[in-house]
């Protein structure tokens, strides 16, 4: 279990640009958007060093508002503005997002046509468009997606309005809807009011503050709407002197963009209570989440609420990580694929784990997850892993074996059959694939599977199965972790 610091350097640098974002292979060259943009130029700063790149002034709102505006419409053909002072979005890492949503909606976790929404045609809704509107404007134009993009305010409404109808071509597919409170419900932050008093970046200091905002889902969702995802950028802090803490950077921001009481824990958490009602009109729920305290402890809310499945993911934008945050109430599709994803390595994160339950719990459950399926499995204490052989037809009889397993509970208890780490063998029509738990902070674990024969025609398979064993290891340990 030791080098978890060296681990934990080498997860975070893997958790990088989605691989179908347009900057995946390279990021914008602003010499050549200088070279096609005149308005962009007096922004780029040149090096007399000719092997460096040239840069920005990250700190000023002009040059990162007109970076943005120039690669939408670059690179998305996307015609675009905001007035000073709002959101500047940016672009590589708000693409992460639409790409990781395609993945949820593309992945078969779920059925996909539970809801019967409009034929083919994915719907989503953002909470909390802003006067960008980026993310409907990046969803129907890479994807074709089509949007409900709600607000508070009635700048972001104006400015969201103005850049949907500048773009004809994707128009009709972006709806955008002003959230409608009474007037004694404040929106968020008055934005225009002074400042809140600054709070400290405590990670505690959210902790247990209920959101008395404006509606968020419950109450601007028609009851005749379906939905494949709902989607979220919220305001992640509760003051402005909160908010204004990065001076490496300037991309804008009002207090009601940013700022609401309880901050994004407590926003975060009404859509989690918003979605218990709503839980047959979308797919997918999900949100980008701020800071890794507030991910921990809106999993475990998830989980007390009854969903049936939770996926996270990290979102790393220089030196800045985000999360993001999904769930369903949909029961999950446990049938094998015939396109299963050939995968030979996989990882999970187990977090918000009660105190006593530590990686050798974890692998003990592990190992009683295949001696469930009739599979036996070898637990190595000393090098924290358990080995499984399994051939096509008990992989097969796994994946058949639908949710009997998923929800039921692991027994945990320890199963005394251990070994001191001498490899298997592998029997003539079998694979092995090896679980392997590192401790990442008190309180979190990953979970890595590894195929030991990297040729193995079984790897879509595992790949499934070791899917299937984290929902039944989440639902064992992060539910009962409130
Ligand atoms: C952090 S900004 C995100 C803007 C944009 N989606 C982006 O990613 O740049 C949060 C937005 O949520 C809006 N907002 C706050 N409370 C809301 C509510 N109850 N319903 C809808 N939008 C809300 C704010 O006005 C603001 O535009």
């Amino acid at each position: 279990m030791g080098g978890n610091g060296k681990k934990r350097k080498r997860e975070k640098q893997r958790a990088t640009i989605h691989p179908n974002n347009k900057y995946a292979e390279a990021p914008p060259d602003f010499a050549q958007l200088a070279s096609l943009y005149p308005s962009f130029r007096p922004y780029v700063k040149y090096s007399p060093h000719s092997d460096t790149r040239p840069s920005l002034d990250w700190t000023d709102f002009n040059a990162t508002r007109e970076l943005s505006r120039v690669l939408l419409l670059h690179d998305h053909n996307l015609h675009w503005w905001i007035p000073d002072a709002q959101l500047c979005p940016t672009i590589p890492n708000r693409s992460n997002y639409i790409h990781w949503l395609n993945d949820l909606l593309s992945s078969h976790i779920i059925p996909t046509n539970s809801l019967d929404s409009q034929q083919g045609q994915v719907r989503g809704f953002d909470i909390g468009t802003g006067a960008n509107c980026i993310y409907p404007l990046l969803g129907a134009s890479l994807l074709g997606w089509s949007f409900v993009a709600s607000d508070v305010t009635d700048v972001a409404i104006e400015w969201a309005t103005r850049n949907v109808n500048n773009n004809p071509h994707i128009a009709d597919l972006i709806e955008i809807r002003k959230v409608e409170h009474s007037k004694k419900e404040a929106p968020c932050v008055d934005e225009v009011g002074p400042p809140l008093p600054s709070i400290p970046l405590d990670s505690n200091v959210h902790e247990n503050k209920n959101y008395d905002g404006p509606p968020i889902l419950v109450g601007v969702v028609r009851d005749d709407e379906k939905f494949d995802f709902c989607m979220c950028n919220p305001p992640f802090f509760e003051s402005l002197g909160e908010a204004g803490l990065n001076p490496k950077t300037s991309c804008g921001g009002t207090s009601s963009e940013m700022v609401c009481p309880g901050g994004e824990k407590a926003f975060v958490a009404r859509i989690i209570e918003d979605s218990v009602e709503l839980k047959h009109q979308f797919r997918w729920f999900t949100s980008m989440v701020g800071r890794k305290s507030s991910l921990k402890s809106l999993v475990s809310k998830l989980w007390e609420v009854g969903v049936t499945i939770v996926k996270t993911t990290e979102f790393v934008q220089g030196r800045t990580s985000r999360w993001g945050l999904a769930w369903s109430f949909l029961p999950p599709i446990q049938k094998p694929s015939i396109s299963l994803p050939q995968k030979n390595n996989m990882s999970f994160m187990l977090e918000g784990l009660q105190r006593q339950h530590g990686a050798i719990n974890v692998l003990e459950a592990v190992k009683s997850y295949f001696s469930l399926h009739g599979l036996s499995s070898t637990l190595n204490t000393s090098a924290f892993t358990v080995d499984v052989v399994a051939s096509k037809d008990e992989c097969d009889s796994i994946l058949k074996n639908d949710s009997s397993v998923i929800n039921k509970s692991i027994d945990f208890q320890p199963t005394g059959e251990t070994s001191n780490g001498s490899r298997l063998n592998l029997s003539s029509n079998g694979s092995s694939l090896r679980i392997s738990v590192f401790q990442q902070i008190p309180g979190t674990l990953l979970v890595k599977g590894s195929l030991q024969d990297k040729r193995s025609p079984l790897s879509g398979e595992f790949a499934a199965i070791f899917q299937k064993l984290e929902e039944a290891l989440r639902h064992e340990f992060c539910r009962r972790s409130a």
